[in-house]
């Protein structure tokens, strides 16, 4: 009897060493995923951070950090708060140029803005010290971020080549910037002659499908590009233009597009490699290209806003052919083809080299609207100077407004 009591006890001691070992063997387990799962996650925020997320610095910082850091969750950020989300990807030489930018906005802007700034590496200290180095009244009126260019892991080297260098980056806003929900993207050679407000304000003239605003390529089929050369599919009579896309990112991403691959709608994670894929040798102008294909498939997700909005030499270097700057004036100004740059266009130039050279706090009609007017004069010449007075038609008022903002007190 006493040996089956010894047996029984002995196998009691057995199986309770065994039931530990099996609980630490799971218990590890456990955590391991656990562990994995939080790297999964915790890296690309570490990035966010390290690279200068929401780095304003200014006094209470930390408790300011601690409100990001809620709100840059999986939810999807609320824009009840007034402010316009301004993108832009700058690569190579374009520091100096997206600076200009960046400045024609804070100046005629009344609200708020964020500054979600894509850039090489090497220009991220750069960007930082020249915002930095603003005054404190304009910097109060936004926040930036400062972001690295990234692609999809698999075909980095395929996206990075297409086009410009960083240029197909755009592409890759909603899928990178997913806590936030709508954007303005612009390109660096782009200047607002009107506050940025207005054309954000714009998100809210949407009907249910639409998902993002963009101008046409062309006015005047007779010059288009894609009407006379493209060899794919684009958006409407002549194409659209990539350089102002104002963008409701959440029902970008969760739109099912239609496309000549699959018979499918795909999501916009799935469309981008295979469209590039198929179009690659037949596109010209890169990421652009791609998007007036995926329009062209999907023409109710297009709000179209008018040529005024993304004004170009285009509109004016065979005389002028975009209708709504003659009511209203130029809106946003599109210096594409290098023209702030060079001598081929002097009327692009001078509204940059204006902005460019006001010393912030400077009286803006006698110190910006003043010497611009003078020498837009000497480009009357050039067809593009001839319509030159639509470029400070409405500039004139920006002007005006934003020097009675910044002269009435504050409460
Ligand atoms: C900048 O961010 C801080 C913290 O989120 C916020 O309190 C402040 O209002 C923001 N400023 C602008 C101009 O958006
Ligand atoms: C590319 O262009 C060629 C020549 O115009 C055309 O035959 C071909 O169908 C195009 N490819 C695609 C995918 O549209
Ligand atoms: C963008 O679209 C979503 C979904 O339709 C909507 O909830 C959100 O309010 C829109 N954003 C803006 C700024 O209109
Ligand atoms: C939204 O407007 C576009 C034209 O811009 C149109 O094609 C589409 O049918 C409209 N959608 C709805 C739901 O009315």
């Amino acid at each position: 009897m006493r040996c089956y009591h010894q047996a029984f006890l002995l196998c009691m001691v057995f199986t309770f060493f065994s039931l530990v070992y099996v609980f630490n063997q799971l218990a590890s387990t456990l955590e391991d995923g656990a562990e994995w799962n939080l790297n999964e996650q915790g890296t690309p925020d570490r990035r966010a951070h390290d690279t200068g997320h929401l780095l304003r610095k200014q006094p209470g910082l930390v408790g300011l950090r601690d409100r990001d850091r809620k709100s840059s969750g999986s939810e999807v950020q609320d824009h009840g708060d007034g402010r316009s989300h301004l993108a832009v990807v700058a690569c190579g030489p374009r520091l100096e140029e997206t600076l200009v930018m960046l400045k024609s906005a804070v100046l005629f802007s009344l609200k708020p803005l964020h500054f979600y700034i894509f850039a090489e590496d090497d220009l991220h200290d750069h960007f930082r010290n020249a915002l930095d180095s603003w005054p404190r009244t304009v910097q109060s009126k936004f926040n930036f971020s400062i972001h690295p260019i990234t692609f999809p892991k698999e075909n980095a080297n395929e996206w990075k080549k297409l086009f410009k260098p960083c240029a197909s980056q755009r592409l890759f806003l909603p899928l990178i910037l997913k806590e936030v929900d709508s954007l303005l993207y612009v390109d660096t050679d782009i200047l607002f002659l009107r506050p940025v407000e207005d054309i954000w304000a714009l998100l809210s003239q949407f009907n249910s499908s639409h998902l993002a605003a963009m101008a046409p390529e062309h006015e005047e089929p007779r010059i288009g590009w894609y009407n006379r050369f493209a060899r794919h599919p684009y958006y409407g009579k002549t194409g659209i233009n990539s350089g102002v896309m104002l963008m409701n990112m959440t029902r970008l991403r969760e739109k099912s597009f239609k496309n000549d691959m699959t018979t499918v709608a795909l999501k916009w994670e799935e469309i981008l490699m295979p469209l590039l894929q198929k179009y690659k040798l037949n596109i010209t102008w890169g990421d652009q290209d791609l998007l007036n294909i995926i329009f062209h498939h999907n023409t109710e997700s297009l709000y179209v806003i008018p040529c005024q909005w993304n004004y170009r030499p285009d509109h004016c270097i065979y005389g002028s052919n975009c209708q709504q700057a003659h009511q209203e004036g130029v809106f946003i100004l599109h210096g594409n083809r290098g023209v702030y740059h060079n001598d081929k266009q002097p009327a692009f130039r001078a509204v940059y080299d204006a902005i460019r050279e006001y010393t912030f706090g400077e009286n803006m009609e006698t110190s910006l609207l003043q010497p611009l007017e003078a020498s837009l004069q000497t480009t009357s010449n050039t067809y593009c100077g001839r319509a030159s007075h639509l470029f400070t038609e409405k500039l004139k008022r920006s002007v005006a407004s934003a020097q009675r903002d910044a002269t009435t007190p504050r409460r």
